[in-house]
Order: C-alpha cells, then structure tokens, then sequence
C-alpha cells in the first residue's frame, strides 16, 4: 500500500506497518504540530554528474562559494563552558577556533597569526590570551592585539589593524554556528521550521554524551547522503528490519527564502514493510525493548504483553518514559511514543544534521577533510537530556578520533551504534572508488523520487549556491 503526492509514492506501508501519518494519529499523546507538519516542496528528478564527488576543482568552488558564505554548525556550548575555552573548527583547509571570549560572548577567528601565519589553535582546550607559538605575538581573548616581542621592530604594525579577522557567531539550541561572511542574512533566516519544531523538546537543555569525529575515505558529499535516506536499511541494515519501518519512512521537505531544510521520520517498535502483511507487531517490540536495552544496562528487559490496551510500539514508549523518567529524576509522562522512541532526522543545509527526540537523540556534522575531496570527517554525537532534581548540568564529553582504517567499534561507549555505524562506513570507500570509475557515458547518480528527495534537494541548493 502506498501514499500518493501528485505522481509521486509516498512511501510504502504494509498491514503490520502502516505509514508514519497512521502511526502519528496512533500515537498514545499529543503529538506537537510540527511533527505532524508535513513540507511543502518536492524538488525536480535529474541526475547528478559523479565527478562532483572527486574534482578537485570543484571542492575548491565549495571552498569559495559555500564555506567561506554560509552558516554552519561549529560546536556546542558546552564544548566552550569557561571563558578563555576554544575549540578548533576545520573544514578542508579552511580553519577557525571559537573562543568564549566573555561570559555569554562567542567568537571565531581565523586560525592563522597575523604575523607569518602560524597555526594560532592546534587542540581544543583553555587560554588566557591567544599566543602563537612561533614568536610569541598574542592578542586578548576579543581579537584586539595585545603584546608583539621586539615592539620596536615593527613600526608599520598599527595596533589597531591587527585585530584577529572573525567570522560572524550565532546560536540555536544550544548549537553555536559561524559565517565568515559578513554580508549573510542572520542565523534565523537559514533555521527555517527548526526553532518551532525542535521548542518543546528543548536542545538546549541537552549535553554532550559521547562525541565521534571519524575520518573517512569518502567525499564529504558521499558520506553525508549515506544519512540522509532509508532507502539503504534494507541492504546495507538487514538485522534491523524486524524493528524498522524502513519503507514506510517519511520525507519532507521545506524550502522558505533563505531556509533549506528537510527531515525524515523512521518508525521504530514497528516491521519493516518488506516483511510483508504478516509481519509480527510483537517481534518489532520485543526487539525494540532489546535494542534500547543495550543503551541502559542493568534495566530489566519487558517484552510484549498480548493483554496490554496499549499497542506494541506505545509499549515500547511507556517503558522508556519509566526507564528514562527514574533514570534522570525527571517527567516524561507527556511525551509522544514518537518523541521517545521514532528516529528523526532534521539536516539544514549544507552539513548539520540534527536528531529530534530521545529514539536516536544525536547530532551529525559532515565535513571536507584536507585538500583531498576524497576524503572526509564525521561528526557524531549523541545528546542526553539534563539531569532534573537540581542536578549539576554534566561536563560535556571530550572528542574520540577515529581514524580512517579504524571501526566505530573501537569506541565502546557508542554501544549497538557502533555496529550500524560501521556498516555505512564499509559502504562509502567503496562508493567513493566506484564512482571514480564510471562509464563516461552514465557519469551520473540516479535518485528515488520519493526517499532520495532530500539528496536532490541539497544538490540544487548547492548548485545555486556555487553559482551553477
Ligand atoms: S608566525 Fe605567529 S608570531 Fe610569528
Ligand atoms: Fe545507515
């Protein structure tokens, strides 16, 4: 069974799963309206040529036209709690470190002295000033220059024109974004329906569990539209599929001036609709108690109760209300099944892509690595909510690198993770050196009109954005 939307599929239900609509007036709460909200813009089929992922000319049009004019995602404000904090943000060969240079004041700076253009930044970590390490110039914590050894020297330097060039700063949800551009709209201009969305669930009032940076073999591209479809769980995941309502996951995307944003809703606690009619709603259950089990050792395990008034997945999200609620003294009674346990996936152009919820509560970013377009950063981190009962707000977690030929498996605070992690990275070396040898004659990437809109859709705003 299917949605339609003019000509195209709306995705793909079966009796045992029907689509996320069904699934949403199901639910046992209120579900908020932006969940319900539905986009309003389906973007054009066509096809994508390869060399996009591997032109080195190409990455340097990004360099130019994209990173050095559009609002990214940086870091989070607890990476940079204390004054005299800073966190260095790369993005290819681009650098720039963000400095809390006052109480309830950010800054980014380019990460090049003024004097012969050393590293300022090597590592993230606390300083009273910012000082070079080659000859020492330094300059206070809001850019202006301080102290240069040998004044006397440097009699052309006026004190006043070698203040740290800065990028522009602002903040969402606890989210701290830069852009070098000067020029650019405001942050909230770019937002678009996030704020509305994302209110109630306040991400703000999250920290840093875990946090994954993961070098891959793949352009930044390549990796990034690896997460942004479910069209590949049924290949690349199969383990998942009694648990998964992969088929019936729902798209949407919102284009508003200067705001690019889409989503999918992946129901959980529900079979994969390839699985048929037939599927078991119990078996989706009982899998999902043990796959969020994992996250929570030591919490007894339910499984389905045939006797309950309450469907398999409500089941499911009642448990974790209980589990969650005792875990962190805090109420989660008002929440919606599709809050404590759906995957939802916000991404706002061009990298960030938030999660919506306690289901898969995390936060990709995806980044050029380098001046290899092959090659890439990921992003990962999982945010948890503030404990209640007066409990101090907990530090946020440091950075575990990954390298390129090493598993998300080495990271055992990721858990279960870490094994769907790994069986996405294991495509994209492949898919980065597949692409590299297409036929000149079918140079191109085929899209699903339905479950890989979001993936066209970046690609247009990209052109656009690179002037093409
Ligand atoms: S290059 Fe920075 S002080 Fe010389
Ligand atoms: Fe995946």
């Amino acid at each position: 069974m299917a949605g339609e939307f003019g000509d195209i599929v709306r995705g793909f239900s079966s009796k045992a799963s029907p689509l996320v609509t069904g699934l949403l007036e199901a639910d046992s709460r209120a579900v908020p309206a932006g969940l319900k909200q539905q986009g309003n813009y389906l973007p054009p089929s066509r096809q994508i040529p390869l060399s996009r992922y591997y032109d080195p000319a190409f990455a340097e049009l990004e360099k130019e036209k994209l990173w050095k004019k559009t609002w990214q995602y940086a870091c989070r404000e607890e990476d940079i709690p204390e004054v005299g904090d800073r966190y260095k943000y790369d993005v290819g060969t681009l650098s720039w470190f963000i400095v809390r240079s006052g109480p309830g004041e950010i800054r980014a700076f380019n990460n090049s002295c003024l004097h012969r253009g050393t590293q300022l930044c090597s590592s993230n970590g606390w300083s009273e000033s910012i000082r070079c390490p080659f000859h020492a110039w330094e300059w206070k914590l809001d850019g202006s220059l301080k102290n240069i050894p040998s004044r006397w020297d440097f009699p052309q330097v006026k004190t006043e024109e070698f203040k740290l060039p800065e990028a522009r700063v602002a903040t969402w949800g606890g989210f701290v974004f830069i852009n070098p551009d000067p020029d650019a709209a405001p942050l909230e201009n770019y937002l678009g329906v996030m704020p509305d969305h994302f209110k109630s669930w306040e991400p703000e009032n999250r920290f840093t569990a875990f946090h994954i940076r993961k070098r891959v073999r793949a352009n930044w591209k390549i990796t990034m539209e690896a997460f942004l479809e479910s069209y590949h769980v049924v290949e690349t995941h199969t383990e998942s599929l009694g648990f998964t309502g992969d088929a019936s996951t729902q798209y949407d995307i919102w284009e508003q001036g200067d705001a690019h944003i889409s989503r999918l809703i992946t129901p959980l606690a529900t079979p994969s609709p390839h699985l048929g009619d037939g599927a078991s709603i119990a078996e989706a259950a009982n899998y999902a108690f043990q796959a969020f089990a994992l996250a929570m050792p030591g919490v007894p395990v339910p499984s389905f109760d045939v006797d309950s008034k309450l469907s398999g997945r409500a089941q499911v999200a009642e448990w974790r209300r209980q589990m969650m609620g005792a875990g962190l003294a805090r109420d989660f009674s008002s929440w919606p099944d599709v809050t404590m346990i759906d995957s939802v996936e916000y991404h706002m152009f061009p990298n960030f892509c938030p999660w919506y919820g306690e289901g898969l509560p995390l936060v990709y970013q995806f980044l050029p690595y380098g001046d290899d377009p092959n090659q890439s950063v990921m992003s990962v981190r999982l945010t948890a909510p503030l404990p209640g009962g007066g409990a101090p707000r907990p530090p946020s977690a440091p950075i575990r690198e990954i390298g390129f030929d090493e598993l998300f498996n080495s990271a055992p605070e990721i858990g279960l993770l870490a094994v769907i992690f790994d069986q996405d990275m294991s495509n994209l070396p492949r898919i980065q050196s597949g692409l590299r040898a297409a036929s000149d004659t079918r140079a191109v990437a085929t899209f699903g009109r339905y479950q890989e809109q979001r993936i066209l859709h970046f690609h247009e705003v990209l052109e656009k954005t690179l002037g093409l």
